[in-house]
């Protein structure tokens, strides 16, 4: 069996060893200087006056929420396309996600489609910049201005974006970055809420921190959380901040590798780039073409897998979620894109440190893959 290829890694080097080695030893492994450190510079990277490390991406969507006050009886646009926690934010402060469906270009909410789904219960806008495409930011922060909504960016898949030369963060009221280890730059666990408000960042620092609005330890001005970013969190996000540019520039090289490859490939469609964007890559997804099953494509990632190749269903549709069709009755049909979209997609292997042979291996065997299932007698034709 050849070496297996994973669908992501982080990319780790002696500076982020060192730095965490470094802030070990200093023994203030909570709420200490790099914190402070990291959120200067993830502020910066925004382009934003403010930012406030947390525990997660999801932490910090559920701060942005807390903090606009957003409750029972308002509701939420959002999209079903993205991982559950920009849908779930909305959920933790009992107020009432609102899909709307989705460009099958940008992958991001359908610019057209928003108006028709707000209400007199319309608070905010969750707007996700699916796989680190901000296509359509500029539009929706116009139109929650026209309407009155808070605009929240989960840009958790996007640091170190940029769209008209605007950073990915700076739309809207807040922007919401997370750093897993399958995002562009990791702390491990860990995000960032950015934001030009002093007001909502100091909420969200109270929030973050058990609800506390000063120094003293034992004194409690509100309902908080525990969602603070550790020190060694704090210690590896700066090493990997530090080195953005040469992160970035890796993915994105990695990427015109598997784009420059697959591009003659009728069957499947590529992520789509816009020339006033700077798409800073999270993952690499391609979709299967209308001569493909939803079937087809779960046996071609079955059978990736069984080559050592890493790949996922990036991403099953929130609103088909078992406790979302429990919760709202939602059935197959109400959005007919991101059911079409997310029914074709492969997240291929991306990680910084891919090597061109490892990107030819897996285009190879996808390749291999694809040819097999529209010459089997059960397949669609
Ligand atoms: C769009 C989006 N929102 C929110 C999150 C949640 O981030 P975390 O896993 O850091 O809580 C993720 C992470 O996968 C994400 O991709």
């Amino acid at each position: 069996m050849t070496t297996p290829i994973p669908l992501s890694l982080p990319d780790i080097t002696q500076r982020e060893v060192d730095a965490v080695v470094d802030a070990l030893w200093s023994n203030t492994l909570s709420i200490g200087p790099r914190i402070e450190q990291f959120e200067r510079r993830c502020a910066e990277v925004a382009g934003r006056r403010f930012a406030v490390g947390v525990s997660s991406g999801t932490a910090g969507l559920h701060c942005a929420m807390l903090a606009e006050g957003i409750g029972p009886g308002d509701e939420v646009i959002t999209t079903s396309f993205s991982f559950v926690a920009s849908a779930n934010c909305i959920l933790f402060v009992g107020a009432k996600p609102v899909f709307v469906d989705i460009d099958p270009r940008t992958l991001n909410m359908d610019l057209g489609k928003i108006e028709s789904a707000i209400t007199k219960q319309t608070r905010a806008i969750v707007a996700v910049e699916t796989f680190g495409h901000p296509g359509g930011m500029v539009e929706l922060e116009l139109l929650a201005r026209k309407h009155g909504l808070t605009l929240i960016e989960d840009c958790c898949e996007g640091f170190g974006g940029r769209i008209d030369q605007r950073p990915i963060g700076s739309f809207g009221q807040a922007g919401i970055f997370g750093f897993h280890p399958n995002k562009q730059i990791t702390t491990g666990e860990g995000g960032m809420i950015v934001t030009d408000d002093e007001t909502f960042a100091d909420s969200c620092r109270a929030l973050r921190n058990q609800g506390r609005e000063g120094t003293a330890w034992l004194s409690h001005q509100r309902l908080g959380y525990n969602y603070r970013l550790g020190e060694l969190n704090a210690a590896l996000g700066l090493a990997q901040v530090g080195r953005l540019d040469e992160i970035l520039e890796n993915r994105r090289r990695v990427a015109n590798t598997y784009m420059r490859r697959l591009m003659t490939n009728r069957c499947l469609i590529l992520p789509t780039l816009d020339e006033h964007e700077l798409v800073s890559w999270f993952v690499f997804v391609v979709r299967l073409n209308d001569l493909f099953s939803p079937a087809n494509r779960d046996q071609i990632l079955g059978d990736l897998r069984d080559e050592g190749i890493g790949c996922n269903n990036y991403f099953p549709p929130i609103h088909l979620q078992p406790y979302m069709i429990e919760r709202f009755g939602f059935a197959p049909g109400v959005l007919p894109v991101t059911e079409y979209v997310a029914a074709r997609t492969i997240a291929l292997p991306f990680f910084s440190q891919m090597t061109e042979r490892q990107v030819m291996r897996v285009c190879d065997t996808l390749e291999q893959l694809l040819e097999k299932t529209l010459i089997k007698p059960n397949s669609r034709f």
